[in-house]
């Protein structure tokens, strides 16, 4: 698909980098995801993240405006018109107390330098590809599993998102179903690509079918025997991790005690692992 400044909304865009809003939706009281227009000349491979924001308030002495800006990972995969992006509402945080509030037609700052190590290209060629999440760290994998490159490359991807509750789980649901039955992705990465794909939900603090913290049911062998496979091992199984900074680091410790490594952009090796964004 091509790759157009959006023609849905007509506002001319004042702010330097500014992109126009074309859609918002809450999830939950702490969670909501927004799409924007992209600029033409943005290329960016799926998984990576871009600073984002608002024009900050005037500086009280100088009077001075300054952006406002932080990391977030782009939800969309890069075939995609539009930019996607999925957020925590924090009521003081600096500048998601205020994103919170934007509506279709408002602009809203991107900065077009998209970097990030939660790349097809940060990993060796293997079998299984896990994506493990917590909260909005869920963004990158909303990316890269509707990115073609994924299902050409792997036999099977799992999903994994562990959320304080079912609520926080929705955007994630949501977004397999459509990855399921979307035509336009069927068409790109053929008949059949979704049977690859395995989602994996827990919650930690509301009953659901599936309870307790990934790294747990990892630790103690229910998520394979959940999902009929023996475990990881560096010659098959690749990862990327996002969540929080508790969630990264026990991850690491139980990937490297499979024998997988950390890669890089310059170092492929078996797995990655980003921060997601927060507050
Ligand atoms: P828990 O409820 O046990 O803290 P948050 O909303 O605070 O960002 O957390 C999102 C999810 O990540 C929660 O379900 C939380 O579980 C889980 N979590 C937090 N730290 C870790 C960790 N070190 N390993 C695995 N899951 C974690």
């Amino acid at each position: 698909k091509p790759v157009n400044q959006t023609s849905a909304v007509k506002a001319t865009p004042t702010l330097p980098d500014a992109q126009i809003v074309t859609d918002v939706k809450h999830w939950t009281d702490r969670l909501f995801s927004f799409r924007v227009s992209r600029p033409a000349s943005l290329r960016f491979r799926s998984g990576e993240f871009v600073m984002i924001g608002l024009m900050g308030d005037p500086d009280p002495k100088t009077g001075k405006q300054k952006p406002l800006l932080r990391a977030y990972s782009i939800a969309s995969p890069a075939w995609d018109e539009e930019l996607e992006f999925y957020s925590i509402k924090v009521q003081d945080g600096p500048l998601t107390s205020r994103l919170q509030h934007i509506k279709p037609g408002d602009q809203i700052i991107l900065r077009p330098k998209p970097v990030g190590t939660l790349v097809h290209d940060a990993l060796l060629p293997g079998k299984r590809l896990w994506f493990f999440a917590t909260g909005t760290g869920l963004a990158p994998f909303a990316s890269l599993i509707r990115e073609p490159q994924t299902y050409e490359d792997y036999d099977q991807i799992i999903l994994t998102h562990t959320c304080r509750d079912v609520a926080e789980l929705e955007y994630g649901r949501k977004l397999v179903e459509d990855v399921r039955n979307d035509a336009l992705l069927a068409e790109l990465m053929g008949e059949g690509f979704a049977d690859k794909l395995v989602y994996y939900p827990t919650t930690t603090r509301e009953q659901s079918p599936r309870m307790g913290r990934v790294t747990d049911l990892l630790k103690d062998g229910t998520l394979f025997r959940d999902l009929g496979i023996e475990g990881m091992s560096a010659k098959d199984d690749r990862a990327m991790v996002c969540g929080s900074i508790g969630l990264n680091k026990d991850l690491k410790d139980i990937l490297e005690s499979f024998g997988l490594r950390e890669g890089a952009n310059s170092d492929p090796a078996e797995y990655v692992v980003e921060k997601a964004f927060v507050g």
